[in-house]
């Protein structure tokens, strides 16, 4: 077990950049780098299917890391599949979901375009409506009167972010799940930003989805979805495949038990273990040690970005967490963020796959420092130098 400073010291990018990108995804410490080397090096086979030795070591090793997930989530290992990202997650609850004509589905135009597309695209196909709600500019709020005249009789699924990834707005969810229970709708919440970041109890949603490679910090290419208990028995998974089948009858499919029914094909093994050291890591620092960390550091870099000139932050009034969006007067998002990079400062600018957030603020794109427990208050002086060094400029030029 590793105290705070030796957890701090183990990401390795971390010498070289100041990396404030953590919401595209988390630096990976050495002991997830190690736990994946170790996973491929000595029983690096399939899991679930064979009875050979290391094949038994492998299925083991992935429902132990299952068992670490589910317990820092306080949730029972039997709701929690893991999968290759949220977006996977996202199709695996809409195609075991019976919509239809006459359903509707309500989401946000505060979602990122993994909670949109795939609505919309299906909603052609399957002929249920998708309703967009929209938000407060100011705060970066879901417009909460407007989301529960939305939400009538007809509708099935309420998908909404926890987090803007765009803006960093924390969404009023509790609020969200009641107005939705009340319909007899299901909420879907992409936790894509907030698991692992904030201390939250998410066992209460219908769904959650979350990469395992952001503030979990896990590797690439891992995912997870969560259904609660009492949903699962009324999914029918329809993401199918090896793994996920139990047999076929005749023409009949009959899946295999869940979380297994939502894990189609061979998983990523190393990928996973990765994730389950990361869980690990989050566990010895502690998860409200980690919000209150990455809270107190998001809050500097927001009071220092208000104070300086030809600096406009988005949804100045949001409860934020882990993210600052803003623009720099007369300079394009990319320039500011290609400049920052030369300084070795690592931000994301364009439209964050999160176009309608842009549309409707009528913005063209933002810069976003998104930030996590593992940053240092010296790195938020540095990026704040930095932008005073380019504001200063922008004014004399
Ligand atoms: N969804 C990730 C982001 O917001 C990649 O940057």
């Amino acid at each position: 077990m590793g105290s705070l400073e030796e957890i701090l010291a183990g990401f390795p990018l971390k010498e070289r950049w100041v990396y404030l990108d953590n919401a595209a995804t988390s630096l990976k410490h050495e002991r997830v780098i190690r736990a994946v080397e170790r996973a491929l090096r000595e029983f690096g086979v399939n899991v679930g299917r064979s009875a050979h030795p290391p094949g038994e070591e492998a299925t083991r090793a992935f429902e132990r890391a299952r068992e670490t997930v589910a317990s820092f989530l306080g949730v029972d290992p039997r709701c929690l599949a893991f999968t290759f990202n949220a977006t996977a997650s996202i199709h695996a609850v809409l195609c075991s979901l019976d919509l239809g004509k006459g359903d509707k589905v309500v989401t946000t135009a505060l979602e990122h375009h993994s909670n949109l597309s795939p609505w919309l695209r299906f909603s052609e196909v399957l002929g249920f409506d998708v309703e967009i709600v929209g938000f407060d500019p100011e705060t970066g709020t879901v417009d909460l009167s407007e989301l529960e005249s939305a939400v009538d009789d007809r509708t099935r699924v309420v998908a909404i972010t926890h987090e803007s990834n765009a803006l960093g707005s924390l969404q009023p969810v509790e609020e969200v799940l009641r107005l939705a229970e009340e319909a007899g709708a299901y909420v879907l919440l992409d936790a894509a930003q907030s698991m692992g970041a904030l201390d939250h109890d998410f066992s209460r949603y219908h769904f959650v989805v979350a990469p395992g490679h952001k503030a979990l910090l896990g590797p690439h290419g891992t995912g997870l979805l969560y259904v609660r208990e009492d949903v699962l028995e009324e999914l029918e998974p329809r993401l199918l495949g090896g793994g996920s089948t139990k047999r076929v009858e005749g023409s009949s499919v009959v899946p295999s038990e869940p979380p297994h029914a939502f894990e189609s094909g061979t998983p990523n093994l190393p990928g996973v273990i990765g994730l389950a050291e990361g869980v690990r890591i989050l566990e010895e620092v502690g998860l409200r040690r980690v919000e209150r960390r990455v809270r107190r550091l998001t809050d500097r870099v927001l009071e220092g970005l208000l104070d300086l000139d030809g600096v406009e932050v988005l949804c100045p009034e949001a409860r934020r967490a882990t993210i600052v969006s803003f623009v720099v007067d007369g300079r394009d998002p990319d320039e500011v963020s290609r400049e920052l990079g030369e300084r070795g400062i690592c931000v994301r600018s364009g439209t964050h796959c999160a176009t309608l957030v842009f549309e409707r603020l009528g913005l063209r794109g933002c810069v976003r420092a998104s930030l996590a427990f593992y940053n240092e208050g010296e790195e938020v002086k540095e990026f704040l130098r930095a932008m005073e060094g380019i504001t200063r400029r922008g004014a004399s030029s």
